[in-house]
């Protein structure tokens, strides 16, 4: 079955052709420039950014997988959580082409997208598995039950684990977002450098990044021009120890409790170089398997969108063209 997937969430544009939630045919993805002088994403401006893009990104999408809008059987597009000026144009877009072509819609959680990345790109990963999402907007530790079936072990009190690494990346100059440059600067860096603090708090699988980016702050304040020229790196990659040491110390806690031993990390932070080494150390020691996705697959993307809807699909049936944007969408 080929899928056509749409993602616009937030500031990336995509269109992607998947076949069997399996082979990816084709994933186009415009990450929208403009935002980069505000530091931050702009609804609005996103949202005119989707409308002039979508079109030309669907058509590309096509193209690249060889295929026409007669050959696609399914359409899937996000339906939160997201920025609901976003959503509305990537979603009205998927139903308007499933409604002219009497095809199947089916709305996808951004969430699961995320999580059915790993899916599409391990066939070996077992049904039932615990997974670390980590992104933008979320943290949080998931047992995955089978596709569809999930238990919320824990999830962050404030800051998100991406929004910490944005944070702390434009304190320090790297740019927005800045997840990606914060990592390429730590690589280079001392880890055990300042021992920032860790909120590990009690036996639970709760997260807070709040404190953590207010002590880099702090630190930072502190530090003139050429100490911080100098030691920019050893602080990137001493922050980067205090987010990566949190995330591992509760997954392992998560696949002890549950004897899951299958894990994935899913969302844009597991792109992070040091979290997939030291998790993966972690979970090999007992006897685990860690899987991340391909770094394309990492951040916002149709293909995980259309494999989602594929999943989804096959188990529930088509979803309703009644499907309105949920910008605050859970995972349940
Ligand atoms: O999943 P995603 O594309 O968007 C959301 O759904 O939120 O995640 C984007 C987040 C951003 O915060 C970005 O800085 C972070 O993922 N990110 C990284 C890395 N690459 C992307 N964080 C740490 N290290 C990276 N290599
Ligand atoms: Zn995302």
């Amino acid at each position: 079955m080929l899928t056509l997937g749409i993602e616009t969430s937030c500031d990336e544009t995509s269109a992607a052709v998947v076949r069997d939630g399996r082979d990816i045919l084709s994933n186009v993805i415009l990450s929208q420039a403009v935002h980069t002088r505000f530091g931050g994403v702009i609804p609005e401006v996103a949202s005119r950014e989707h409308i002039k893009a979508i079109v030309p990104i669907y058509q590309e999408a096509l193209q690249k997988a060889d295929v026409t809008l007669d050959q696609i059987e399914l359409v899937a597009a996000t339906m939160g959580p997201g920025l609901v000026g976003p959503l509305l144009i990537g979603l009205s877009f998927a139903k308007g082409l499933a409604y002219a072509r009497s095809i199947p819609f089916v709305p996808v959680n951004h969430l699961e997208g995320h999580l059915a990345a790993n899916i599409l790109e391990h066939p070996e990963l077992d049904k039932h598995h615990l997974t670390l999402l980590v992104s933008g907007g979320h943290t949080m530790l998931v047992e995955v039950k089978a596709f569809g079936e999930y238990i919320v072990m824990g999830r962050t009190r404030d800051d998100a684990a991406g929004e910490a690494f944005d944070k702390v990346a434009k304190l320090m100059g790297l740019g927005y977002p800045g997840g990606a440059a914060l990592d390429k600067l730590a690589s280079t860096g001392n880890p055990r450098y300042f021992r920032f603090p860790r909120a590990v708090m009690k036996d639970d699988f709760q997260f807070s990044y709040s404190g953590l980016k207010t002590a880099v702050a702090l630190y930072l304040n502190k530090l003139d021009p050429k100490e911080f020229d100098d030691k920019k790196a050893d602080i990137a990659a001493s922050f980067q120890e205090a987010v990566v040491d949190v995330l591992v110390t509760k997954t392992v806690r998560a696949t002890e409790a549950t004897g899951v031993r299958h894990v994935t990390i899913s969302g844009g932070v597991a792109a992070n170089s040091r979290l997939r080494k030291r998790l993966r150390e972690e979970t090999e020691a007992r006897g685990g398997r860690l899987f991340y996705p391909s770094m394309a697959l990492c951040t916002d993307n149709a293909a995980m969108i259309g494999a989602a809807g594929f999943y989804s699909f096959e188990k529930y049936g088509p979803g309703e063209l009644i499907a309105n944007a949920i910008p605050n969408l859970k995972l349940t």
